[in-house]
């Protein structure tokens, strides 16, 4: 079984429609794709949105009874699958079921012309499947035959987003080391990172793992009862369980794209400028100059290979649930813990209304 990247993730949102023009009107997604009850897709409408190599369809239920309206009740907008490309569907498929993930959705194909697409669905944690993907032929279809493809200039340029960086999960206390045993048993996945977090009076221990591409990580992080509740505590109680808490996207030149986001009204959780006064000398030789760090609010950390620069944008949401990380890698491999601690900072001065 050859797990290769991320094909797409597919969040469930109230109205699809509203929901892409908010992802392409801030974000800059474009619409590449959409299926209905004309194109085959039963009690739902999906919309394609695709920027960089990132693919996000966003699905909405039309009535009670597609699996969307279940899941939007219980927890509100949020990723409900992380699809994963494979090389043999049906092989992946028997394997992963026979190492104990729950069977969702047997393999289907999908044809039209020379472009075949199959598709399967497995458990992943809380009530996220991972859709396992194998395309072949000319890949301009996403789901042959019930997705419909716009047109799309992709000579057009100015994506800011590249590619999913990582997916940041939220689990419930004591289901941590679970969660990392089910990934490396069940996935093959690797942890390759670990950090106690502590921020003020909480604390949440977290666990990197990643497939053996390191084309897929997952952060795993689970609240620290023994300590003060806090944000991840909130988010378990808001979603209502286990889920995907943030997605981060790779961009090139954050600065300039957290910018030019800023200026489109995405709102980010803000960082206190004695953060970047002690920033020399806890970084040294920065990619970035610290000016423009601290006037686009980008924290910066090192692992052993490099420099990571991120962001957190606040929630758009509701129940201040799901929101989206940027981050630009500058030879970094893992993650920073100073810049992880800062991170859940801002969030918790966002959350509590200070910031
Ligand atoms: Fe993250």
């Amino acid at each position: 079984m050859k797990l290769s990247g991320t094909d797409h993730i597919e969040l469930y949102v109230g109205d699809a429609r509203q929901a892409a023009f908010y992802y392409c009107t801030a974000f800059g997604f474009r619409i590449a794709a959409q299926g209905g009850p004309e194109t085959g897709l039963k009690g739902r409408r999906s919309l394609l949105l695709t920027q960089g190599d990132i693919r996000m369809v966003l699905t909405s239920p039309l009535g009670t009874d597609h699996p969307a309206a279940e899941f939007l009740h219980r927890h509100g907008d949020g990723v409900a699958v992380i699809a994963l490309e494979v090389d043999d569907v049906e092989a992946a498929y028997e394997e992963l079921v026979h190492r104990g993930a729950a069977p969702v959705a047997a393999p289907v194909r999908y044809a039209e012309g020379d472009a075949v697409v199959t598709t399967a669905e497995v458990s992943g944690f809380g009530d996220v499947t991972h859709r396992l993907v194998q395309r072949g032929g000319p890949r301009t279809e996403f789901l042959p035959g019930v997705f419909r493809m716009s047109d799309v200039d992709e000579t057009a340029g100015g994506d800011l987003l590249r590619i999913i960086d990582h997916f940041a999960v939220c689990v419930p206390a004591g289901q941590l080391d679970a969660t990392v045993a089910h990934y490396r048993e069940v996935f093959g996945f690797a942890q390759i990172f670990e950090e106690y977090i502590e921020v003020g009076e909480q604390g949440m221990f977290s666990k990197v793992v990643q497939s053996p591409s390191k084309q897929i990580t997952l952060t795993l992080i689970e609240p620290d009862t023994s300590r003060r509740r806090g944000q991840i505590d909130d988010f378990l109680t808001w979603h209502g369980g286990a889920g995907v808490q943030h997605v981060a996207f790779t961009t090139d030149g954050i600065t300039s794209t957290v910018g030019a986001l800023a200026a489109r009204g995405v709102r980010f959780a803000n960082t206190p400028p004695s953060y970047f006064d002690a920033l020399a000398e806890r970084v040294r030789d920065l990619a970035v100059p610290v000016e423009d760090l601290r006037a686009a609010g980008v924290l910066v950390d090192r692992d052993h290979w490099g420099q990571l620069l991120q962001i957190f944008t606040e929630s758009m949401h509701v129940r201040r649930t799901l929101f989206l990380e940027i981050i630009e890698r500058r030879g970094a491999l893992t993650f920073g813990s100073g810049n992880i601690k800062a991170l859940y900072e801002a969030k918790n001065r966002e959350l509590s209304g200070v910031a």
